[in-house]
């Protein structure tokens, strides 16, 4: 049995969520002075790149947007272009949030602040955009879609599935749990 695309795209969102629980758990403990390990931040760099961006925004813009700009000719393309700046946007604040490791695992302050900033915008951003397509544009795409289109997209995702390998959501998931056991296991300080 295949699983409905949408479906697979919001379970999707639910592992992205749950590793920017992670984030703002990481932020909270800057903020009180706790400092997570660098590893920590290159999982979520390596998660937010290989899954967010290279996994599910892919299969976003290179199979679900494409169809329903064609379906719906030009009835969708602002709200189309909203969807892609902010897939755009996250890349970018991904890459501050990368730029600032090196400051960060040295304890420059200048750079922990450029990593507070960058994650609580990613954050803030992916949780709206989720939000949106969630509750928004997925059932509108779900009216849109025939049966037939669905079947030709749950097609193009398994290709994209295998084509990373095959297990990329299993990955991932290894990845967010690894971060939560980090951020987890972090102590107060020795006073
Ligand atoms: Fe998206
Ligand atoms: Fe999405």
């Amino acid at each position: 049995m295949t699983m409905d695309p949408l479906d697979t795209l919001s379970n999707e969102h639910g592992l992205i969520r749950q590793f920017l629980d992670n984030l703002t758990m990481a932020a909270d403990h800057i903020e009180n002075g706790r400092r997570p390990s660098t590893a920590f931040f290159e999982k979520a760099v390596e998660f937010g790149r290989g899954f967010a961006d290279g996994y599910h925004h892919f299969k976003e813009e290179h199979v679900l947007f494409v169809r329903m700009a064609q379906k719906k000719r030009g009835e969708v393309d602002a709200q189309l272009d909203a969807l892609r700046h902010q897939h755009e946007r996250g890349r970018e604040l991904l890459n501050g949030i990368s730029r600032s490791l090196d400051g960060y695992a040295a304890q420059d302050p200048s750079k922990t602040v450029d990593l507070l900033e960058n994650m609580a915008a990613y954050s803030s951003l992916l949780r709206h955009h989720i939000h949106t397509e969630d509750h928004l544009f997925y059932p509108m795409a779900r009216k849109t879609l025939t049966t037939q289109e669905f079947e030709q997209l749950s097609g193009e995702f398994a290709k994209e599935r295998e084509r990373q390998g095959g297990d990329a959501f299993e990955r991932h998931h290894k990845l967010v749990v690894d971060m939560g056991s980090i951020i987890t296991h972090l102590r107060e300080p020795a006073r």
